[in-house]
């Protein structure tokens, strides 16, 4: 038994190590084997590896030992660490695509968003509070956001579970996927209470993943060059605040945590993000033209695989106008969201680790087993291995007579 699989074992549920230890393995055998443990849990972008590597030099940083040495970068803006560079390609592209109000807007930047979400939520709540503020979210929910709430048992915030369910009359922050992680579907606010506080996560609102219909405007929206470019490594995230005192909260939480955001990366996300504004405006190598025609590919054959083993199913999302690309297209999610159709309601993340396929089950997202999230964000070969070992489950299915 290879070593990822006895971590994966030991720990009874996919962990990080396990798959960069089963990556390291691939890239020396260059081919993935066709009997390894295929890791869909995490939401790892690798899909669009073929895409820089064919921009080449064109998005190459060069930083030379004596650059990026203070800890400051624009001491007159809100946010004193945030590049100027950067800022000039958020702005760019936010106004190419369309899909966030910039204006009227502070921009503050972060390691991932995953540290402006607990930016935000150190902002919104109030240090004089007798209790912890609520944070809750619609199910099925992100599944770090529990997680990331709870982690630190903050006496300014708590996790508060299904925003449907909530009754109180305390002050609230609710929590905005949209389109959503996992099932992604595009959503509102679902508490229409006076004492709220609201945080849009618009990790995927961008034109591969979703008709682009209006840009968004809300009071404080995150976005990732994660789930954007797929740069996931490079941390760079970036929230949009129309509260000044929030965004000044927001920036001094990242002053006492990191102190700051890396330069470095910060220079890397402007490159990047230079890259996908320049694509947009040329007839070929479009970064979004190219990354909806690969999920539109690979929703077709996964809707066809599912569609033929009868174990599953899928969410059908309605066909939008896309300002962007100027015609009616469908969403193409980053994650399936499967639903098991088998009449007992069966532990479907554990059925498909049996087949060697690694995913996250509906419970982490505040529903039921029945339900999983499979990333649809790997590498080709990946996704292949995945809808081959999903065929071959029908064709024993069959075979059994199921
Ligand atoms: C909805 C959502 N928000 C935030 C993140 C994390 O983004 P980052 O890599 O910028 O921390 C993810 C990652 O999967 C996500 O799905």
């Amino acid at each position: 038994m290879p070593d990822s699989e006895q971590v994966v074992h030991i720990n009874g549920h996919s962990s990080l190590f396990s798959v960069a230890l089963q990556e390291k393995q691939n890239s020396m055998t260059k081919k993935l084997p066709s009997d390894s443990v295929i890791n869909l849990d995490h939401g790892d972008p690798k899909m669009f590896e073929p895409y820089w590597q064919k921009m080449g030099d064109k998005c190459t940083v060069v930083i030379s030992g004596w650059q990026s040495l203070s800890y400051f970068s624009d001491i007159t803006n809100l946010c004193w660490f945030l590049e100027p560079e950067l800022v000039e390609e958020i702005r760019r592209l936010h106004h190419l695509v369309a899909n966030a109000e910039i204006e009227g807007h502070y921009i503050v930047v972060g390691t991932g968003s995953t540290q402006l979400f607990q930016a935000a939520l150190y902002a919104l709540s109030s240090p004089d509070s007798a209790e912890p503020i609520n944070v809750v979210s619609a199910v099925p929910y992100y599944s770090s956001y529990q997680a990331v709430t709870d982690f630190l048992r903050s006496g300014l915030y708590r996790w508060a579970g299904d925003a449907y369910k909530y009754k109180g009359d305390q002050p609230y922050i609710e929590l905005v996927t949209s389109p959503n992680n996992p099932d992604g579907f595009i959503r509102e606010a679902v508490i229409n209470g006076s004492g709220g506080k609201l945080i849009h996560d618009l990790a995927y609102y961008w034109p591969h993943y979703t008709p682009i219909t209006t840009p968004a405007d809300h009071d404080l929206m995150l976005f990732t060059v994660s789930k954007c470019t797929g740069h996931a490594g490079s941390r760079i995230g970036w929230a949009l605040v129309k509260d000044k005192e929030v965004a000044k909260k927001m920036t001094k939480f990242i002053e006492l945590n990191t102190i700051g955001v890396s330069k470095d990366s910060q220079l890397r996300a402007a490159k990047i993000l230079k890259a996908v504004s320049d694509s947009c405006r040329q007839d070929y190598d479009n970064f979004f033209d190219y990354g909806r025609g690969l999920m539109a590919k690979r929703w077709e054959r996964l809707r066809s695989v599912i569609g033929r083993n009868g174990l599953f199913s899928l969410p059908e999302y309605p066909m939008e106008f896309c300002n962007f690309f100027g015609e009616l297209t469908e969403a193409h999610p980053a994650f399936a969201w499967l639903k098991s159709e088998e009449e007992e309601s069966k532990d479907t993340e554990s059925f498909l680790r049996a087949h060697k396929i690694l995913t996250r089950s509906g419970k982490h997202f505040g529903v039921d087993t029945t339900y999983l999230r499979i990333s649809m964000l790997d590498r080709e070969e990946t996704f292949d291995l995945l809808l081959q070992r999903l065929s071959n489950m029908s064709s024993k299915g069959r075979e059994n007579g199921a």
